[in-house]
């Protein structure tokens, strides 16, 4: 089904034709390289790559190197790439002064919106969104303080500490340790949980042209600086219909099992099919999937693996996924509108097993995707055919018409 074309001198005597398409079902707005779906198939890759295999034969810096340069590192580049984003994972001390001024009880997404805008006011050597030398530095920058931004939104909430970044680990341990490790004890990172996590950022690294990628592209089409494009991002990615959907999922699983858990599927269900009730399966349903969302398969696997590792094996969240799960997929309401499980069903449940509150699952879905952002930005800049978004509208209201005096109003 295309968009209406709409013949807009049938409207206030306007010259030419757009189309009008809401919420941009069928519009393209861009040519893209990075990433493709087969919403048909529920199939994704990276620069043709399947996701399944990057997750089991590569780590989340390959597939960054991958997104940003179009090809998987051999040897030399993954090590000089990897030099290269620890030299930068320290954020200036300021940073703390400014993440002070936030009320500890600040949602995540809010504390972490403000920080990675205020890195512009930082790093005056790569704000030229039109300078690919500029573009590379604040890419790197991005990525290497992403973990080190979450994990001091976190602990500022709890009143701890920060931990610095120890560039020896990996990238996802050093992420653990910067969330879980206090000043007084040694901190060993789980080696099977490190692996969860890593997987977690490959599995929410790109997804091509989504609510927040397509906020980045048009805040970045003006000309701001890649720092400010990355922040639109975040905001974007905030809402419940989007990367906020892992928390909301995770919360939808907590009310059903106060209301009696696996028991009460069925009732929620009914609630959910209730057009009136206004509730929906978080966590189900695609814009682009039209069957099982590969990511979710892939968290579903890991979601086994880290409870297993934990001990959790009988986590009831866990059980009352699966149960809501298999009552969907048999269900005529969720047949008929191609309604799958999509990467935010499982999410949640593998990171509060790790120990992550539910209020940072959508800071840490941000901090995975930044590297999409700046690889989906670098390519809109690069493109000659590249200008500023600036979509149409059809107006539908009032006809020209004379202010009346305020007496008279
Ligand atoms: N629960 C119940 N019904 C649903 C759900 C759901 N989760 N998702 C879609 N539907 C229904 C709609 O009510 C609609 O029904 P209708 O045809 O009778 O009116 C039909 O399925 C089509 O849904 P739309 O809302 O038109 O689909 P759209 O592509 O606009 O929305 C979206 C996709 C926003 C993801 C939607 O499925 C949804 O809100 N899901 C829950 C939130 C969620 O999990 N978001 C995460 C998406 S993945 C990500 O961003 C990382």
């Amino acid at each position: 089904i295309g968009p209406d074309v709409i013949d807009i001198r049938k409207l206030y005597g306007q010259t030419g034709k757009f189309t009008y398409d809401p919420g941009f079902l069928s519009t393209a707005s861009c040519n893209s390289t990075i990433t493709y779906i087969d919403g048909d198939k529920g199939e994704l890759l990276y620069r043709g790559y399947p996701i399944e295999q990057l997750a089991v034969n590569c780590d989340y810096l390959d597939t960054c190197y991958l997104l940003l340069y179009g090809e998987l590192p051999n040897t030399e580049q993954r090590g000089t790439f990897h030099s290269r984003v620890i030299n930068h994972t320290m954020v200036n001390e300021q940073m703390q002064f400014f993440l002070r001024g936030f009320r500890r009880d600040a949602h995540p997404m809010a504390v972490l919106t403000g920080l990675v805008g205020a890195l512009s006011a930082f790093y005056h050597d790569s704000t030229d969104i039109n300078n690919p030398e500029h573009r590379e530095i604040a890419a790197i920058r991005l990525i290497a303080k992403m973990p080190t931004l979450v994990a001091m939104a976190y602990k500022y909430t709890v009143g701890q500490p920060y931990i610095y970044p120890k560039n020896d680990l990996s990238y996802a341990g050093n992420f653990m340790r910067m969330m879980f490790a206090t000043p007084c004890e040694e901190y060993k990172v789980n080696p099977v949980i490190e692996r969860a996590l890593d997987r977690i950022f490959i599995l929410h690294a790109d997804h091509e042209q989504n609510a927040s990628t397509s906020t980045v592209r048009l805040c970045g089409s003006s000309g701001t600086n890649p720092f400010a494009a990355i922040a639109a991002g975040v905001a974007c990615l905030w809402g419940p219909s989007h990367g906020g959907a892992n928390e909301a999922c995770l919360n939808m699983l907590g009310d059903i099992q106060k209301m009696g858990g696996v028991a009460k599927v069925g009732e929620f269900m009914s609630q959910v099919k209730d057009k009136n009730s206004g509730v929906k399966l978080m966590g189900f349903g695609h814009r682009v999937y039209k069957n099982y969302d590969p990511r979710a398969k892939l968290m579903r696997e890991t979601c086994h693996e880290v409870l297993g590792e934990l001990g959790l094996h009988n986590d009831p969240l866990f059980k009352l996924a699966m149960e809501l799960e298999k009552i969907a997929l048999e269900d005529d309401y969720f047949v008929a509108r191609k309604l799958y499980p999509n990467v935010d069903f499982y999410s949640g449940i593998v990171q509060r097993a790790i120990g992550i509150p539910v209020s940072l699952f959508t800071a840490i879905f941000a901090l995975a995707r930044t590297v999409g952002w700046i690889a989906q930005l670098n390519e809109m800049i690069a493109d000659p055919e590249y200008k500023i978004g600036r979509p149409r509208q059809l107006f539908v209201g009032a006809e020209k018409r004379d202010v009346k005096p305020l007496a008279e109003r």
